[in-house]
């Protein structure tokens, strides 16, 4: 079996990169491309998930981060910094711990889910936490980046760079262009780096273009409704963002590809969340089952032909927000000795 040696290494081709880069790598990338096959069924089409909850944060922003960093480190910055929702401030963490540097991480206070803050904690960053929204953290640090500094948000280039492996991962794994190829959208930089790998092997290899559709939350949806949200509001906090840093880029991306942006409420988050985890064995956080839940708003809407190859992003791990998952599930009594008893007596052979 081939040794997987990390993204900057299998990419370079394809990546701004030289001999003098730092071969930084937590063995990121190389995500699995799952087939569903009982949702496909039910549902009529092909319905694959790229699952970048296994990345070495448990989100893709390690495709992404890896390149800013070994960049930041290459041109003899010493700090990083990001405002975020949580994973990036985590993968940026760990990619700072590896690469020996500073790393400081501001991030909207209460409002990020508990395994993200204790990655944060655990790989030594130091934690900022603001009042303000994850819009108000950006515009904080983006003050700050200078000389030494580097900031590590998707505005960065690099990150856009390394992310856009997604796009050649998937058509490796498939082999070939999905028909659609659909993701969340918060700062909306994962769909602008999709749509710039999609383009660029497109252009190397001759292939074609996949339709894009990207998903947001309701109660932050700038994008879909056009307009900054002030005061964004979700139950996926991942995604809780009104003024996107790469709006023009996700437009551009959308308009190129023929796709569409959609809205789906909480209501419909959570109901692909438990329908992921309970059907198929995959536990994806919140935010990355904003796509379950538009992939299957357009079907209901007859927007999506049925027999289509569709490719969803699952951004992030299930484990990664331990708390909505319990909320989600009812609490169920423990079972006293007595009960328990009975409980087995119920699993006896012939009985079920
Ligand atoms: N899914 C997850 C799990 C995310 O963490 C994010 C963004 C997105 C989707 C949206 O991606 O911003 O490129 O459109 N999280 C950022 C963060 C904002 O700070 O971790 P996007």
């Amino acid at each position: 079996m081939k040794r997987w040696n990390g993204l900057i290494d299998e990419y370079k081709e394809w990546l701004p990169v030289s001999e003098e880069t730092p071969q930084l790598t937590l063995q990121e990338g190389n995500t699995p491309l799952i087939h569903l096959t009982n949702l496909s069924k039910e549902w009529g089409i092909n319905l694959y998930v790229k699952t970048e909850g296994t990345n070495p944060t448990g989100s893709f922003k390690d495709r992404g981060m890896v390149m800013a960093v070994a960049k930041a480190k290459e041109e003899g910055k010493s700090v990083l910094i990001c405002a975020s929702t949580g994973n990036t401030s985590a993968s940026a963490a760990a990619y700072g711990a590896r690469a020996g540097m500073r790393t400081i991480v501001v991030i909207p206070d209460g409002r990020i889910a508990l395994g993200k803050l204790a990655q944060a904690k655990m790989y030594g960053a130091e934690i900022v936490a603001i009042e303000g929204n994850f819009d108000e953290a950006l515009n904080m640090v983006r003050e700050v980046a200078q000389d030494k500094v580097a900031l590590v948000n998707s505005v960065n280039p690099y990150r856009l760079e390394g992310q856009k492996t997604i796009a050649f991962e998937t058509i490796e794994q498939l082999g070939k262009v999905p028909d659609i190829f659909a993701l969340p959208v918060g700062n909306a930089g994962n769909i602008s780096a999709a749509w710039k790998g999609f383009k660029e092997y497109a252009e190397r290899k001759g292939t074609t273009l996949p339709v894009l559709l990207g998903v947001q939350a309701d109660g932050a949806a700038p994008i879909v409704y056009d307009r900054v949200f002030e005061e964004p509001e979700t139950v996926a906090t991942a995604i809780r963002i009104g003024n996107p840093a790469s709006w023009g880029l996700a437009k551009n991306a959308l308009a190129e590809s023929n796709g569409a942006i959609l809205s789906v409420t909480d209501k419909e988050i959570l109901e692909a969340y438990s329908l992921l985890a309970s059907s198929e064995g995959i536990f994806a956080e919140p935010a990355s089952c904003a796509t379950v839940a538009g992939i299957k708003k357009r079907l209901d809407a007859g927007l999506l032909a049925k027999g289509s190859t569709v490719v969803g992003v699952l951004t992030g791990n299930g484990l990664k927000d331990p708390e909505t998952a319990i909320l989600v599930n009812e609490d169920k009594p423990l079972l006293s000795r007595e009960h328990f008893d009975a409980f087995l007596g119920s699993l006896k052979v012939g009985s079920i």
